[in-house]
């Protein structure tokens, strides 16, 4: 089926679906509360530096490995492996991050769908239809089955139409949206009562965190999570770029998209907080630190749309919008790991795959709506905290250790011909065989 593989049209194309991927819940909620949480501008500081020096050659190592092989993780893997061995450890690795990418995606729908739910409320209001509004906002079982079952089939029917007319297409019409809502709300939220207080929560470090060790493990799970790392998303997508590409070039656009989306967003939600609290809003849990978790997006937001009359009602609308935006560009980029394999290793039809993949992801998310306190952290903690990091230390490990160097050069040179001369290659392949992996083996056994 190699024949039928999808290809990316242009670079505008690539940069939008893997900033897409990149982009998600992870930048607009996750790091903004992070660096809340977290010391502020230490926090960005130690982030921006991770990012940097970790995540970017992290991201690297998956974009080479996946445009070399042109094909899904498990294959791509294999294909730089040198003996029995390595090919054990490719098959172990590649399939490791097709499950994790299939859990991460089984708990990501469910918060998605909260966001579906909540954009859908001011339109509810407006209508003055004010049950349907108290169902939307209520977190039950059966409205968080339903917004899952939607938020899936989105992702399923995109991820049907291929690279080209699904993903690119899609990722093409939304994140320039995205951006556009998010710099539209950002202007807003600042001419209220309040921001400058919450800018200067946001921007003003407190020094005594840079010592704290949760800061970086913080950190560098979010720059893993946050760069869709290590479970063969940007491998898949790797695998889509036209082989005139100059990948270092394309990579650090990618990087510095998501990390300027993840700063942007936190001069939106730590202010929003701030402007909240002005009108009255509590913004503090009992421990006396900022409300981090699903209250921040459920409750305590949406209690400042409220307060704002009329014009609250349409901010509630973009900014649930700018929500749903952010997850569907990041969902379809991890239902696409699993789905790439069937159709090229198990010569499935890529609608077929879809939907039964998708269709299995979604019993998966319906199994955590009906267990959630058990499984929901369970589930969001191992995947991301314990498995991510490590199966990206596995694929710095093939693209440094396993694959030769000439191998890699070679491909780096496919869409820059005189890379070996360049910065990157005096400085990655350093950095990938030795600070990557230790790096990650230190800040994960803390
Ligand atoms: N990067 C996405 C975010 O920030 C999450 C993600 C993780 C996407 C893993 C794909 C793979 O929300």
């Amino acid at each position: 089926m190699a024949s039928a593989r999808g290809e990316f049209s242009s670079r505008f194309g690539f940069l939008m679906a893997a900033s897409g991927s990149a982009v998600g819940l992870g930048n607009i909620w996750g790091f903004p509360t992070n660096t809340a949480s977290n010391g502020g501008a230490a926090f960005l500081f130690t982030y921006l530096v991770l990012a940097f020096v970790l995540a970017y050659p992290a991201l690297m190592a998956e974009l080479i490995i996946g445009r070399h092989a042109r094909s899904n993780a498990i294959t791509a893997l294999k294909s730089i492996s040198t003996g029995p061995k390595s090919q054990l450890l490719a098959v172990i690795v590649g399939v490791a991050g097709m499950i994790t990418v299939s859990f991460i995606l089984s708990f990501y729908a469910i918060v998605s769908g909260w966001m579906i739910a909540f954009f859908i409320d001011p339109l509810a209001r407006i209508l003055g239809m004010s049950d349907l509004s108290l169902w939307l906002t209520s977190d039950t079982e059966i409205r968080n089955s339903l917004f899952v079952l939607i938020f899936m089939s989105l992702t399923v029917y995109i991820i049907s139409a291929g690279v080209k007319d699904g993903i690119e297409k899609w990722a093409s019409r939304l994140m320039p949206s995205l951006v556009g809502i998010l710099l539209l709300l950002i202007l807003y939220v600042f001419t209220l009562p309040g921001a400058m207080d919450g800018l200067r929560a946001y921007l003003v470090p407190d020094f005594s965190r840079f010592a704290d060790p949760q800061l970086l493990i913080n950190a560098m799970g979010q720059a893993f999570f946050s760069l869709s790392l290590g479970v063969g998303t940007m491998l898949v997508y790797g695998s889509y770029i036209n082989k005139e590409e100059n990948l270092p070039v394309v990579g650090s656009l990618v990087a510095l998209l998501d990390i300027g989306i993840a700063v942007l967003a936190g001069l939106l939600i730590l202010p929003a907080m701030y402007v909240a609290l002005a009108s009255g809003v509590e913004i503090f849990d009992e421990a006396g630190g900022l409300i981090a978790g699903p209250g921040l997006i459920v409750s305590v937001l949406p209690a400042l749309f409220n307060s704002m009359g009329v014009i609250g009602v349409f901010v509630a609308l973009a900014f649930f919008a700018l929500m749903t935006i952010a997850s569907l560009t990041s969902s379809i980029s991890m239902l696409e790991v699993p789905v790439a394999y069937a159709v090229e290793n198990r010569g499935m039809g890529r609608n077929k795959a879809a939907v039964l993949i998708g269709g299995v992801i979604s019993c998966i998310s319906l199994l955590i709506v009906f267990n959630f306190d058990p499984l929901f952290d369970l589930v969001a903690g191992f995947t991301t905290e314990r498995s991510q990091p490590l199966l990206s230390l596995f694929i710095c490990v093939f693209a440094a250790w396993i694959w030769s160097r000439d191998g890699v050069l070679a491909e780096i040179k496919h869409g820059s011909a005189e890379a070996d001369q360049g910065l990157f290659w005096k400085i990655w392949p350093f950095y990938v065989k030795f600070i990557c992996p230790l790096a990650i083996l230190v800040v994960y056994f803390q």
